[in-house]
């Protein structure tokens, strides 16, 4: 070796083990060279049920797959009560309905979990990477103020085989980042933590805590890559609870506005480029779109669940009912074309996410589907990437341009009497119903006058 080719090594050893020390005092970020082409994603999987959907995930051949929440089942669900001294459902309950489970039978619930026959298979030659929503966490519905979220984080990151001496074991929550592939062709996954942070519901106030939001702002501030994928384990774009409130409300992104809006002015401030959300929690798939945020089409993939599915909690005879009511929903942001299997642009039937890159071809084209479990295509988008690019934009509610355009107007914006549909809708049923029993009642008081017991009393 000559001098200067002794010096070249020695520069780039001493950069590599700069780099390293950088990248390793940064919490949870990870770094591989190989291109990734094929991701897929999922959620909500009962670990007690059959998951035949793994064939289906498998088949897809993911490099890497991620777990956006309710991974496990780890709280307990108590029988439902309405009435008696612990009442645990309608709006007159006075005890909780799910109790947090031990920590012996969390793991216990982790090891089903992980040795599933499907799933272990898939562990053979995919990366498998992952954040939690509020069951696994511990508690459904549960923020910040549950306890057992250091023990259960322990647990979460020991069933995704996160390394003893991570970073990500001793920060406050389980939020992290990943880069895959080599300069040019990077895509970044940032997977954040909604839950050991979280105000309560109702609060307006952070979701992230203020720790993980100067994470973040460096995290997408950072070095930019292709594509950047955020994961979020409750939906980001869709706010359900505007159009079904005052009946029931979902967790979202949305019942946190000022939240929101944060997110989507440091995504817009960042001027990243080639940036969508995955999600999970709801028990059905859908992809939704929002132009009004960075000013290219950001898209919100939802894939719930591995196991549970909205569907499935009724009796077959009545899916078309839950078909139904999910196509009157107005959801003004849902991406409804023709790539859709149902009519509504939802699935309610098992199914995961699946994103794929074509790095070849010009310009660089992705691909982000919904899939059922045969692995056929539900809901779809195909963009280019260069469709994805920030442009100047800055983003502002007070922003009118383009809000009535389709994908900018928000549900809660909607007319009244359009956003209350299923409302209304329900009103009305219940109503007819209540006459209807009326009116039969009325009818037996008719038909029993000058019955037995009538004449005795005369
Ligand atoms: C999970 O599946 C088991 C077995 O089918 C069932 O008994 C249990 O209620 C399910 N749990 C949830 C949360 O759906
Ligand atoms: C989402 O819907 C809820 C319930 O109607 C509402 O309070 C909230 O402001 C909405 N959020 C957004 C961003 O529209």
């Amino acid at each position: 070796m000559d001098l200067a080719l002794k010096w070249w090594w020695l520069t780039v050893a001493v950069t590599a083990i700069g780099v390293g020390v950088v990248v390793g005092g940064v919490p949870s970020e990870t770094k591989h060279n190989t291109l990734v082409t094929r991701i897929a994603f999922g959620s909500c999987a009962n670990q007690s049920a059959p998951q035949p959907i793994w064939n289906a995930i498998i088949k897809f051949d993911p490099q890497v797959f991620i777990w956006l929440g309710d991974n496990i089942y780890g709280d307990i669900r108590l029988p439902n009560k309405l009435f008696g001294k612990e009442r645990n459902i309608g709006p007159w309950k006075n005890t909780p309905r799910f109790v947090p489970a031990t920590e012996q039978e969390m793991k216990s619930k982790y090891e089903k979990a992980k040795s599933n026959p499907g799933y272990s298979r898939l562990r053979q030659n995919t990366k498998v990477i992952g954040t939690w929503d509020d069951h696994d966490y511990g508690l459904n519905d549960a923020g910040k103020e549950f306890d057992g979220k250091v023990t259960n984080q322990r647990l979460l990151l020991d069933f995704l085989d996160e390394p003893q001496d991570s970073p990500r074991r001793k920060q406050a929550g389980v939020y992290a980042s990943y880069t895959f592939g080599p300069t040019g062709r990077q895509i970044k996954v940032i997977l954040l933590d909604t839950r050991y942070h979280r105000d309560p519901l109702r609060s307006d106030g952070s979701i992230l805590g203020s720790s993980q939001w100067k994470w973040l702002e460096k995290e997408l501030y950072g070095s930019s890559t292709a594509i950047t994928i955020i994961g979020s384990s409750v939906q980001v774009i869709s706010n359900l609870s505007a159009t079904t409130g005052p009946f029931f409300y979902m967790e979202s992104w949305g019942r946190f506005p000022k939240e929101r809006d944060q997110l989507f002015k440091l995504l817009a401030d960042s001027k990243r480029g080639g940036v969508f959300f995955i999600s999970g929690d709801v028990h059905f798939g859908e992809i939704t779109r929002y132009d009004c945020a960075t000013g290219y089409p950001l898209y919100d993939v939802t894939a719930s669940g591995i196991t549970q599915a909205v569907e499935k909690v009724v009796p077959m005879p009545l899916h078309f009912l839950v078909r139904f009511l999910a196509w009157l929903t107005p959801a003004t942001l849902r991406v409804m074309d023709g790539n859709c299997r149902r009519k509504s642009c939802t699935y309610g039937m098992p199914n995961f996410g699946a994103v794929e890159i074509d790095w070849d071809a010009t310009p660089v084209t992705l691909k982000i589907q919904v899939r059922d479990t045969d692995g056929n295509p539900v809901a779809g988008v195909t963009a280019p990437l260069s469709e994805l690019q920030a442009r100047n934009f800055s983003y502002s509610t007070s922003n009118k341009v383009g809000k009535r355009q389709r994908h900018c107007l928000l549900e809660v914006d909607q007319p009244w009497i359009v956003r209350y549909r299923l409302a209304i809708l329900a009103s009305g049923a219940l109503a007819i119903l209540v006459l209807t029993m009326l009116g039969m009642i009325w009818l037996a008081t008719l038909c029993c006058r000058g019955c037995p017991l009538k004449k005795k009393r005369d």
